[in-house]
């Protein structure tokens, strides 16, 4: 016979998510509000769902695109990362990001981590002393083989220059065929599948050994024991998702842009199996967005700046249409446009009108003469829609474990959807008998509550200010979508709703 207490002894399961770390070359944009938010999604809705979540960010300090940054704004490099890095920090905070950590790669903690590292390798024998010859882009802060060069140029479209200097290399030719076994052995270790087969390309058509260190400037891990090297900043930075969190480690997913991605599949799992640890269970390359249709880049002066969206539209908003706008992995477009329809037809029409119209209709009209809801006054329709809530919550679920979080958001848009269509069919102002009245609201405050409850990782303020008519103050775990009826018959005393979602003016 089980135990009892064997459920209260289980350890929770861990999650562990991460983003990149971002460059202090400049100050935060849309492309970076991208991934962390999407980082975020992930993270609330694992705990939510009764995961012991850690989910990491941080900075990317070193190397020679922030040390020319630095001299460009006139400003001693350790200060001037010590500026921007504070603004990716607050970034964080200021569109809700949930993260537990926060690392920069010039922390101590940080640097000594990596020289371990670097030593660890260097014993096994994976890194050798030789001479660097060829092309690198520090905009990239990556070297490109002459046979990859556009025009002169990197395939991302950066300047290249030729480096000529002494360098440490990693053997990197030695995981080719080990790579491409794990590659086949482990699908779903690259997400979406197409770029799979990007990685897959680019490592069959022959790995060569990774020139890591650089002597040519200073800015930073210097190499142990030969300190007139500094580690290549890939290195150096991939390692941030250990020593942040050495006991945290295998991570469950990075999430990274689609211009990272051989950083990510190619290099770092190679790392991890010269070290003999274990790899991350899952790689996601999200898409790039552009804006009204251009490229974003600097030199268009289009860079989207997510305070000011923050500032028009409110985080919330923002955070939805990052995440609802077009399918995770693919490229979209930010338009005002379809910005301030997506929030006017999926929020405020749609979920916004239903709660309000319920909850008002609710307090005037049944208000004191509350009576708990028996089965037997269910009919078909409302039994339907009540059994819509656990089906939307497990298809979140299973959207969230694919990283679909384009269709995972759709399923609260979706049950809202089937409400209005049920309060349109039922009428329930216009109902003569007063039980069945009360049956259909009831049945529809439990949808309202349910769609609360699966907001809450997209649009953490708006839907707890949904379920605070419910009389919750504070996050409500999917658990309670399991059963026939979310409120399960209590929390009927309802506190008048402020506008949850209002309309956006043109
Ligand atoms: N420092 C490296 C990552 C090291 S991780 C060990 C880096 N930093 S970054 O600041 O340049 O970019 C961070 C992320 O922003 C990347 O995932 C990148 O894809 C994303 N984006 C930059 N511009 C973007 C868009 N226009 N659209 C969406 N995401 C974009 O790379």
């Amino acid at each position: 016979m089980p135990l009892k207490y064997d459920l209260e002894l289980r350890e929770m399961d861990k999650f562990y998510v991460t983003t990149p770390i971002y460059y202090v070359n400049d100050k935060p944009h849309i492309g970076h509000a991208y991934t962390s938010v999407a980082a975020d999604v992930i993270a609330r809705f694992k705990a939510l769902d009764g995961y012991a979540v850690h989910y990491l960010t941080g900075t990317d300090e070193h190397g020679q695109k922030v040390e020319k940054s630095a001299q460009k704004f006139g400003k001693d490099t350790q200060d001037f990362v010590d500026e921007v890095s504070v603004n990716f920090r607050k970034m964080h905070e200021d569109l809700h990001c949930s993260n537990n950590d926060f690392i920069r790669t010039t922390e101590s903690r940080h640097k000594s981590f990596v020289q371990d590292i670097w030593r660890k390798l260097e014993q096994k024998g994976y890194i050798y002393l030789d001479e660097y010859a060829g092309w690198y882009s520090v905009r990239d802060e990556a070297f490109y083989q002459e046979s990859e060069l556009i025009d002169g140029k990197a395939p991302t479209g950066a300047e290249v220059e030729w480096v000529k200097e002494e360098s440490y290399f990693l053997k990197l030719s030695a995981f080719q065929d080990k790579l491409l076994e794990y590659y086949q052995n482990n699908p779903g270790f690259i997400m979406p599948e197409s770029r799979l087969n990007e990685v897959v390309s680019f490592v069959s058509s022959g790995l060569q050994d990774l020139s890591v260190s650089r002597t040519s400037f200073k800015w930073g891990v210097p190499v142990p024991g030969n300190d007139k090297h500094i580690m290549y900043v890939w290195i150096d930075a991939l390692f941030n998702y250990i020593s942040a969190c050495p006991d945290k480690w295998p991570c469950d997913l990075h999430i990274v842009g689609k211009d990272i991605l051989r950083f990510h599949a190619v290099y770092w799992p190679a790392l991890l199996m010269a070290l003999d640890m274990e790899l991350p269970k899952r790689l996601f390359a999200h898409g790039w967005w552009t804006n009204e249709g251009q490229k974003i880049s600097k030199s268009l002066g289009n860079v989207l700046d997510p305070y000011d969206l923050i500032d028009k539209f409110s985080v919330d908003y923002l955070r939805f249409y990052l995440m609802r706008e077009f399918p995770f992995g693919n490229d979209g477009n930010y338009s005002e446009a379809s910005f301030i329809n997506r929030i006017n037809a999926e929020l405020a029409n749609n979920i916004g009108n239903l709660t309000q119209r319920t909850v008002t209709l609710y307090i005037k009209k049944v208000g004191e003469n509350f009576a708990p809801l028996q089965p037997d006054q269910l009919q078909s329709k409302d039994k339907e829609i009540l059994a819509a809530i656990t089906h939307a919550a497990s298809n979140m679920r299973a959207h969230m474990d694919s990283q679909k979080l384009q269709q995972a958001i759709g399923e609260a848009i979706s049950l809202g959807n089937a409400a209005n269509e049920y309060i349109d069919e039922c009428a329930p102002w216009a109902e003569k008998d007063e039980a069945r009245r009360q049956v259909v609201l009831q049945v529809l405050l439990n949808v309202i509550y349910g769609i609360g409850v699966l907001l809450q990782p997209f649009v953490p303020e708006s839907a707890a200010k949904i379920l605070a008519i419910f009389g919750a103050d504070g996050a409500v775990q999917f658990e309670v979508l399991s059963g026939d009826m979310p409120l399960n018959n209590n929390s009927f005393n309802l506190q008048k709703p402020q506008i949850v979602f209002s309309r956006l003016e043109r």
